[in-house]
C-alpha cells in the first residue's frame, strides 16, 4: 500500500472510532431532551426516528456530544416546558418562539442553563411568573419574553444579568413597578450594557425611579407605552444621550414634559395620553438635532406653536392632535425639505399663513381657523388618499391556489409560505403607499433571509390601535412548494433574534409567526 493511501486508511479508522465513542450525544443530555419530547406533541418527525440528538434531531446543535443549541421556532410545539431543560447544562441558545400551543409556567431550572446566551420565547402562551432564577444566567445577552401571558411583577434578579443587551418584556400582564436596586437586592438600573428595554403593553405602575437611568448606560430603545405608570418622569431619562427611541405613550404620567434637550440622538418620540402639567411647547421641540417623529397627542400643550419646529433639518412628522395650541401658525419658507406630516387636529389654532411650498399634508380641522375659511384644504377631513401598499400580483393573471397555499409573487406557482406579522413599533413615516420603501423592506427580507429574489409578499398594511404599523408577511418557498423543519426554524430564529434588520425607516420591530404546517 502507498504511504498516502495507508495514512488515508488510518485517518478514516481513527475518525471511525471517534465517531463511536463522541458521537452520540452525552447520556445526560439525552436523557433530558428525550423527557423534554415526551412532555410536547408536534415534535419534528426526525426525533422519532432515532435516540441520538446529536446526529438526528432536527433543531438540536451539539458540540462534543453536547446540546449546545435548541431551536424550534414555529414549529407548532404544544406542551409544557419541564424543569429536565435544566440538565442541558452546556446549552448557549435557547429559541421556542412562535408556538402558541407552548403553555404553563416557566420552570425555574431554566436558571440553571449558566451557559446560556440566548433565549427566546416569544409569541408563545407561557403563564406565571418570570421565575427569579432566571438572573442566574450571568452570560445571557438576549431575553426576548415578549408576547406571552406573564403576569406578576418584572423580577429585581434580571439586574444581574450584566451582559444583557436586549431585554424584550412587551405584551404580557406584567404589573408591579419596574423594579431598580437597593442595598440588598439588584434592579435594572445595573443594566448598563443594556440597547433596548421594551416593557411596553403590559400593567406596570408606580412611578419610574430617578435610578432607572443614568449617564453611563447605552439604551437606544425605551418603549414603556400602554402601560399604567404614573407619576413625573425622572430628570435622570434626560443623560441617556445615546436614546434613538422613546415612547412613554399611553400612560398616566404627570409633572412638567420631561426635559430631552441634551438626546442628541433621538428620532422618535411619542408622549402621547399621559397627564402631564400644562405648558408651552418645550425648547427641545426645536432643537434636537436628529429629530425625524414627534407625537404628543391628547396632551396639554397650549400657547403659540413652536415654527422652528418646522426647520429642524430632519423632521418629518409632527403629530400633535387634541392640544391646545393657539394663535397663528406659521410655515415659513426655512421649513425642512423631509417635511410630510403635520396634523394639529382639535388644537385652538386661529389662523394659518403657509409657504406656498409647503405642499405636504397640514391637517387643521377642529381648530377656530377651519370655522372662518371651511373651505381650505388643511380644513378637509382627511380622505384615504391613496390605497396602502401590497405586493403586486399581478402578472400572474388573476390565477388562483388551493385554500392551503398561496400565490407566489416570484413565480406565480402556489406553494405554502412562511407567514407571520411584523410590527414596526415607531416607523419614521407615515404614508404606506410608498412602492420605493415597501419594495426595499421586501428586498431586505429576501437578502438577509437567504431566500430567492421576490419572494416576499406584503399585504393588509395598517397603523393599529397602538399606533405600531402592522404588516402581513408571507416568505414563499423556492424551487420547492414548501419550507423544511430546518427552514422554518432558521427563519424564525433569525426574525425572532434580530439578526434581520429591517431599512432604517421601519425602526424597531417584533416578529410574530402564524404556526406553519409541514407536509
Ligand atoms: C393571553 O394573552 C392574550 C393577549 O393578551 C389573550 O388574548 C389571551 O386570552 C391570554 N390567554 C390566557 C390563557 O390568559
Ligand atoms: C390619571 O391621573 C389623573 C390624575 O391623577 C386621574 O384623574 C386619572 O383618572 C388617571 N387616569 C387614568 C386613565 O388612570
Ligand atoms: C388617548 O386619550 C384619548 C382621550 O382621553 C382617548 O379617547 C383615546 O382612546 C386614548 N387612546 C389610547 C390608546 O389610550
Ligand atoms: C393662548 O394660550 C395661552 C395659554 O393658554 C394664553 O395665555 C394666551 O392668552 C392665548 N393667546 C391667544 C391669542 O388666545
Ligand atoms: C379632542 O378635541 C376635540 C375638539 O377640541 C374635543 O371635542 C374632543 O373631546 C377631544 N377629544 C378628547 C378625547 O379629548
Ligand atoms: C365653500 O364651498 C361651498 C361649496 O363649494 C360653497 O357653497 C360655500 O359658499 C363656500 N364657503 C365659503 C366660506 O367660501
Ligand atoms: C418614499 O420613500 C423613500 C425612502 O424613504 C423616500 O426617499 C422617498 O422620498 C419617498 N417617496 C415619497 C413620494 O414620499
Ligand atoms: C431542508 O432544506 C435545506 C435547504 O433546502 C436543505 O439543505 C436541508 O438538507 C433540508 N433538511 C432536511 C432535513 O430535509
Ligand atoms: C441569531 O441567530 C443566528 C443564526 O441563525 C446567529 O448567527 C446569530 O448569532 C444569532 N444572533 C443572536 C443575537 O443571538
Amino acid at each position: 500500500m502507498a504511504p498516502n493511501k495507508f495514512l488515508f486508511f488510518i485517518a478514516l479508522l481513527l475518525s471511525l472510532e471517534i465517531h463511536s465513542i463522541y458521537g452520540v450525544t452525552d447520556a445526560k443530555d439525552a436523557a433530558a431532551l428525550q423527557s423534554l419530547k415526551d412532555s410536547w406533541r408536534n415534535t419534528p418527525p426526525s426525533w422519532a426516528k432515532s435516540s441520538d440528538p446529536c446526529q438526528d434531531w432536527e433543531g438540536v446543535t451539539c458540540n462534543n456530544a453536547r446540546v449546545t443549541a435548541l431551536g424550534l421556532s414555529t414549529v407548532s410545539l404544544e406542551g409544557i416546558l419541564i424543569g429536565d431543560i435544566g440538565g442541558l447544562t452546556e446549552l448557549t441558545s435557547l429559541d421556542f418562539s412562535f408556538n402558541k400551543g407552548l403553555t404553563g409556567s416557566l420552570s425555574p431550572r431554566l436558571g440553571d442553563l449558566q451557559k446560556l446566551n440566548v433565549l427566546i420565547l416569544a409569541g408563545c402562551s407561557f403563564t406565571g411568573n418570570i421565575p427569579d432564577e432566571l438572573g442566574n444566567l450571568a452570560d445571557l445577552s438576549f431575553l426576548a419574553l415578549n408576547s406571552n401571558n406573564f403576569s406578576g411583577s418584572i423580577p429585581p434578579s434580571l439586574g444581574k444579568l450584566s451582559k444583557l443587551y436586549w431585554l424584550d418584556l412587551a405584551d404580557n400582564q406584567l404589573t408591579g413597578s419596574i423594579p431598580v436596586s437597593t442595598s440588598t437586592t439588584p434592579g435594572l438600573d445595573l443594566l448598563k450594557n443594556a440597547k433596548h428595554f421594551h416593557f411596553n403593553k403590559n400593567q406596570l405602575s408606580g412611578s419610574i425611579s430617578a435610578q432607572l437611568f443614568s449617564s453611563d448606560m447605552e439604551l437606544i430603545h425605551v418603549l414603556f407605552d400602554g402601560n399604567q405608570l404614573t407619576g413625573t418622569i425622572p430628570d435622570t431619562l434626560g443623560s441617556v444621550q445615546t436614546l434613538e427611541v422613546l415612547n412613554l405613550a399611553h400612560n398616566n404620567f404627570t409633572g412638567p414634559i420631561p426635559d430631552l434637550s441634551l438626546m442628541n440622538s433621538l428620532n422618535y418620540v411619542d408622549l402621547s395620553n399621559n397627564s402631564f402639567d400644562p405648558s408651552e411647547a418645550p425648547i427641545w421641540f426645536s432643537t434636537l438635532p436628529s429629530l425625524i417623529t414627534l407625537v404628543m397627542e391628547f396632551g396639554s400643550l397650549e400657547g403659540r406653536f413652536p415654527e422652528k419646529l418646522f426647520s429642524c433639518s430632519q423632521i418629518q412628522q409632527v403629530k400633535l392632535r387634541n392640544n391646545t395650541f393657539n394663535g397663528t401658525l406659521s410655515i415659513g419658507d426655512s421649513f425642512s425639505s423631509q417635511l410630510q406630516l403635520v396634523d394639529l387636529e382639535n388644537n385652538q389654532i386661529t389662523s394659518a399663513t403657509l409657504s406656498s411650498s409647503y405642499t405636504n399634508t397640514l391637517i387643521l380641522v377642529g381648530n377656530p381657523v377651519c370655522t372662518a375659511l371651511p373651505n381650505t384644504s388643511y380644513c378637509q377631513p382627511q380622505q384615504q388618499s391613496t390605497k396602502p401598499y401590497s405586493t403586486s400580483l399581478v402578472q400572474c393573471g388573476g390565477k388562483s391556489c388551493p385554500a392551503d397555499q398561496k400565490l407566489s409573487p416570484q413565480n406565480c406557482e402556489c406553494a405554502y409560505p412562511y407567514e407571520g406579522t411584523m410590527y414596526f413599533r415607531a416607523p419614521s413615516f407615515r404614508d404606506l403607499s410608498n412602492v420605493t420603501l415597501f419594495h426595499s423592506l421586501e428586498m431586505s427580507l429576501w437578502v438577509q433571509l437567504n431566500l430567492t429574489p421576490d419572494s416576499v409578499y406584503l399585504q393588509n398594511l395598517f397603523f393599529n390601535t397602538d399606533d405600531y404599523l402592522q404588516v402581513q408577511l408571507a416568505l414563499f418557498p423556492s424551487p420547492r412548494k414548501n419550507f423544511n423543519e430546518s427552514e422554518v426554524e432558521r427563519i424564525g430564529l433569525e426574525l425572532s433574534n434580530q439578526t434581520y434588520k429591517p431599512p432604517k425607516e421601519f425602526g424597531p420591530y417584533y416578529f410574530i409567526a402564524s404556526p406553519y404546517v409541514f407536509h
